[in-house]
This record gives structure tokens, sequence and C-alpha cells, in this order.
């Protein structure tokens, strides 16, 4: 698992374990610490072997490949703050590409096979109909970030079509959020996080003194925007899914694309006032100015995630802010 020690990495390392796959972690900790690691060994008992290595540089990175027999492989390790990347450009191509094309090229020359690919639902931009299927057309990246992910996914595809004993899976994830529910995993986000429920659960915190609701007059029913929030374990388990119809030959061509969302398009305020009743308290938010940059609106179909990999995103939205609280209580 490249990038495994990261906030969706070790969620999947520890759904992989479960399901009994033997793992190995691969990150540089550029965006991670050692502590998601233990959680992993923690909650599922194994001593999960953990190598500290920049997957930007072939010559470590291959030192993985020498010392282990895998046949698959996840790629997680990309930076991902969609504003940074716009700041610093060539920092983002140059991580999110150069380690995904030297994890293709070691597969490739080692002779395994699989690989899944961390994709993001801002492939899609801002939709002009939801919820969006795979066919949905890509818009144009609005962000060096967003590009990675679409020349990523290009990259993969033209990849497997080259190389006839490869196999890709690009999972394209819509709001990862939450925590394992033991809290011995979860998101550690640097500094001031970017994302919603990080924001949210530092406020009640009392870490960031009010969240700011950005926008309350989209033409949406409760006029703030509305996001697909996936489960991160129940995203997690999607992974176990495509790397077991990988190894399974049930792909029907060797890349594919699936959606990894609810199918349920939940609001900004609809998602503060759940996180306030579900964990009994009041959150301090005012209503701010429109955020540059956001879509209004994005859900995702997963019919085809539903359909070919037999996966379903299984927790509620309380289960799963209940989990972010309680991360966020450990911290
Ligand atoms: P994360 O930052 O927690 O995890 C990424 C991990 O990759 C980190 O542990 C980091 O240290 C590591 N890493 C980065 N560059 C590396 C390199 N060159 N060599 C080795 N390790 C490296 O982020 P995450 O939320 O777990 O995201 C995982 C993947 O999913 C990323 O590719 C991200 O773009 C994608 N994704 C995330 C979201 C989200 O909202 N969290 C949504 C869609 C897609
Ligand atoms: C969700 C909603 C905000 C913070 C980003 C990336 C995307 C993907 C997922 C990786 C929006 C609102 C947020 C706050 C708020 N990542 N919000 N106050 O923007 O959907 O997507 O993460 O691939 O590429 O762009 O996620 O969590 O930032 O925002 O009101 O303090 O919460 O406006 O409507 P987003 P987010």
């Amino acid at each position: 698992m490249a990038g495994g020690a990261g906030y969706i990495g070790s969620h999947t390392a520890v759904e992989l374990i479960g399901a009994g796959y033997d793992v190995v972690i691969v990150d540089n900790l550029s965006n991670s610490e050692m502590r998601a690691v233990e959680g992993v060994r923690k909650i599922t008992g194994v001593d999960v072997p953990f190598v500290e290595v920049d997957c930007c540089d072939i010559d470590a990175f291959r030192k993985v490949f020498e010392q282990y027999e895998f046949d698959s492989a996840i790629h997680f390790a990309a930076s991902k703050a969609v504003g940074e990347s716009i700041h610093k450009p060539m920092l983002y191509y140059r991580n999110n590409l150069t380690s995904l094309m030297n994890l293709i090229d070691l597969m490739h020359e080692y002779g395994r096979h699989n690989i899944v690919f961390s994709s993001s639902c801002t492939v899609y931009g801002e939709p002009d109909k939801q919820p969006v299927t795979e066919q949905t057309p890509r818009k144009p990246a609005t962000s060096p970030y967003g590009n990675t992910k679409q020349m990523s996914e290009d990259i993969l595809r033209d990849a497997m079509a080259a190389y006839g004993d490869m196999k890709g899976i690009a999972l394209r994830y819509f709001n990862p959020i939450g925590a394992h529910p033991s809290a011995l995993i979860g998101e550690l986000p640097r500094g001031v996080p970017q994302n919603l429920v990080p924001y949210v659960t530092q406020t009640a915190a009392g870490i960031r003194e009010c969240l700011s609701v950005f926008g309350d007059d989209y033409p949406t029913p409760d006029g703030s925007c509305i996001r697909d929030y996936i489960d991160v374990t129940d995203l997690a388990k999607a992974h176990v899914a495509a790397i077991g119809r990988m190894i399974g030959g049930s792909n029907k061509e060797r890349y594919e694309v699936f959606n990894v969302g609810t199918g349920r398009g939940v609001s900004v305020l609809e998602l503060v006032r759940g996180f306030e009743r579900v964990n009994g308290l009041k959150l301090n938010y005012k209503i701010a100015p429109r955020r540059e940059g956001d879509i209004m609106a994005i859900w995702a179909d997963p019919t085809r995630a539903n359909q070919e990999l037999g996966w379903h995103a299984e927790k509620t939205l309380d289960e799963t802010l209940a989990s972010a609280w309680k991360w966020q209580q450990t911290l």
C-alpha cells in the first residue's frame, strides 16, 4: 500500500487484514504519523510491516519489490490539498504523478499484476446532472490537484492497455469522513483543516472558535452545498472488493472505474445539525460567503460499484458523525 499510513490507507489496511490479506504499508510520512500504523497493528493484532519510502525515489521504492512478494498494490501516495496545489503546482504534479508512474513501472518490471488507484469525484467538476455515473463526462480540472487525478486515471488506463498482464481499477471517492469505531485511527489534519468534518470536530473540541458555513444562497433546498459523505470504513471496504475482483478475474476490462459514494446528497447545514443531534452538543457556526472554487452539488450514482463489486455503503451518517467525534476526543 503506497501511502498506506494515511487516513484512507490506514482504514483500508485494517479491512484488508480483516479479509485475510497480508499487507505491507509503504509511506514517506509526509502527511501522516507512525501513530496510524500502530493503530492498525493494535486493531488487527497483526505486526503489519512498515517501510518508510518516498515512492518518487524509484531506487528506494524498488527495495520494497525486492523484499516483498505481492501481486496487488494500492496507490494512495499523493498530496491532497486543493488550495495548496494552486500555489505549488509542481510539487503536486511531481509527487502525485511520479509516485504513480514509479509504481506502475515497478509492478510491470517485477511481474506484479493489480493496481487500485485513489481517484476522486473532483474529476467530474461541477456536473450538469445529478447523480453522477462513471459515464458522466469529466470536466476540465480547476486545480492542479484535480488535474493530477485526471492525468493519473489516464496514465493508469494507457499503461494497462499496453501491458497485457496487468489490471487497474480507479476508485472515484466522494467525500470520505469519520473514523474507525475503535477510535484508534482516524484523520490527522495538519494545521487548519480545509475539509468540513475535521473543522466541525475541531470547533466542537474548542480548537477552532467558529465554523464558517460557506454559502447559504445556493439554489439548493437549504441554500448550502451538497456532497456525498462516505464513511471511511465503508470506503476502505471498496478497496477489498476491488482487489478481490482483480484477483478473482471477474473484472470485465483491464482498466475499470467505480464511483464510491452512498448515493445520498447531504447539505452542509444538514451535516452540521446531524453532528449536533447525534453527539448531543451545540456547534458554534456562522454563515459565511461562498468559498471560491466550490461546486454547488455533487453526489454519486454508486450502482456500478453495488452491482459489479458487490459493495454497498453500510454506515448511516449518524454513525459516521459519532465516530468522527469519538476520534477527535482522542487527539
Ligand atoms: P493522506 O494524506 O492521509 O494519505 C496519503 C498518504 O500518502 C500520506 O500518509 C502521505 O504521507 C503519503 N505520501 C504522499 N506522498 C508520498 C510519497 N511520495 N511517497 C510515499 N508516501 C507518500 O490522504 P488520504 O485522505 O488518505 O488520501 C489518500 C488518497 O486518496 C490520495 O491519493 C488522495 O488524493 C485521494 N483522495 C482523498 C480524498 C479525501 O477527501 N481524503 C478524496 C478523494 C481522493
Ligand atoms: C465540503 C463542503 C464546503 C469547510 C474536497 C476536494 C475534493 C476531494 C474532497 C480529494 C463544501 C463546505 C467546508 C468549512 C464549509 N478531495 N465547508 N466550511 O470541497 O467537497 O472536496 O475534498 O480528492 O477534491 O476539493 O470537501 O470537506 O472541503 O467541503 O462550509 O470550513 O463543506 O463549502 O460545500 P469538498 P470539503
